[in-house]
């Protein structure tokens, strides 16, 4: 056969460990592989490249993706569709892996639907795909972040004020509860919870108050007042609104100034949280997802997704793996508060 494999939205870490999983299995087995670039875009174009094991060696610790990645709706129009299906019978491509998170999978649905051989490999550092315990680029994203918390404790502790570090994770919190839990923040909002300003505040009190300087964590779709005004935000290809344009960070470190007295600043780490070297963690769940793809596609479980279940990695339909995010569930939550309230 002649695999061909995508990588489409937000990158992350884990994707080149991913892709050569993906070239490493079908080419033991005896079967080709076509890279589309930039995601469903390079379907739309007929942009890909050939990709042998000499492309993808040395790649399984590098982050980005060498394949190039958008988010491209290609389905967003008939004549979209048409050239996705043409693309694929023009380059005589038997199979594709779509790898990306929810907005991908979703295209990828749509291509079953339309009598596309599609098998899904779910990342995102969001964490927020169902039917899998464990996204990859998450363990990475999120240990980025803690390693900024840890180095604005140091200057919280200096100059004994307040840092709020903003994450990413848009309307999951799964980024923001890592780095809260595993970084020792004072406090950590989450999209799931709404905002509790009297909490925040006595939480922060409390901690200028036993050490001298308080940690925030929010992620970048908490519920606080937004300083966009509706409408504003700009939107992605999907839909998506653009989360950092909020503006959570400085909304909370002017208010904490303000509420609790004390000197605050805020770091908002973004896109940083994105790139650089996949965890241990990240670089294996890749490479099984990606492994188990193609077991898909040779068994012919077309419209199937591989996710990790338990320490198990199963192939399950495209519908139990999209449509609504996966939230921080309530005892994640109890766990997060038995340390900051
Ligand atoms: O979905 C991954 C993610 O990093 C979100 O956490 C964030 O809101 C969004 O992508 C940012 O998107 P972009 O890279 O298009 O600015």
């Amino acid at each position: 056969m002649k695999i061909g494999v995508l990588t489409g939205g937000g990158d992350c870490p884990g994707l080149n460990a991913a892709i050569r999983g993906v070239v490493y299995r079908a080419l033991s087995r005896g079967h080709t592989v076509e890279g589309f670039l930039d995601g469903w875009k390079g379907l739309l174009d007929g942009r890909t490249i050939p990709v042998d094991r000499a492309k993808v060696q040395g790649l399984i610790g590098k982050g980005g993706t060498f394949l190039g990645s958008s988010r491209t709706n290609p389905f967003k129009s008939e004549e979209g569709t048409k050239k996705v299906l043409s693309t694929l019978e023009s380059l005589h491509v038997d199979a594709l892996v779509a790898i990306g998170g929810d907005d991908t999978l979703t295209a990828g649905r749509e291509l079953f639907r339309r009598g596309g051989k599609v098998v899904g490999v779910p990342k995102t550092m969001d964490n927020d795909v169902n039917a899998t315990d464990w996204t990859f680029g998450f363990d990475s994203a999120s240990s980025v972040a803690v390693e900024a918390l840890e180095r604005l404790r140091d200057t919280a502790d200096s100059h004994h004020r307040v840092i709020v570090l903003e994450v990413m994770g848009r309307h999951a919190g799964w980024v923001a509860l890592a780095t809260g839990l595993a970084g020792g923040a004072d406090y950590t909002l989450l999209p799931e919870e709404p905002f509790q300003e009297s909490a925040l505040v006595e939480a922060v009190r409390r901690g200028v108050r036993t050490k001298g300087y308080a940690l925030v964590v929010a992620s970048e779709g908490a519920q606080v007042a937004s300083q966009l005004k509706a409408g504003e935000a700009a939107k992605d290809d999907f839909g998506h609104e653009i989360l950092q344009g909020k503006g959570v960070g400085p909304y909370l470190a002017a208010l904490l100034e303000k509420k609790a007295g004390v000197e605050t600043r805020s770091a908002v780490i973004g896109h940083i949280q994105r790139g650089g070297p996949p965890t241990l963690f990240d670089r294996i769940l890749a490479t099984r997802l990606a492994v188990k793809a193609v077991d898909l596609v040779e068994a012919g479980q077309f419209g199937h997704v591989a996710v990790l279940r338990g320490s198990e990695v199963v192939g399950v339909p495209f519908d139990e793996a999209i449509g609504a995010p996966k939230l921080v569930s309530a005892h994640w939550l109890d766990l997060l508060h038995t340390f900051d309230s």
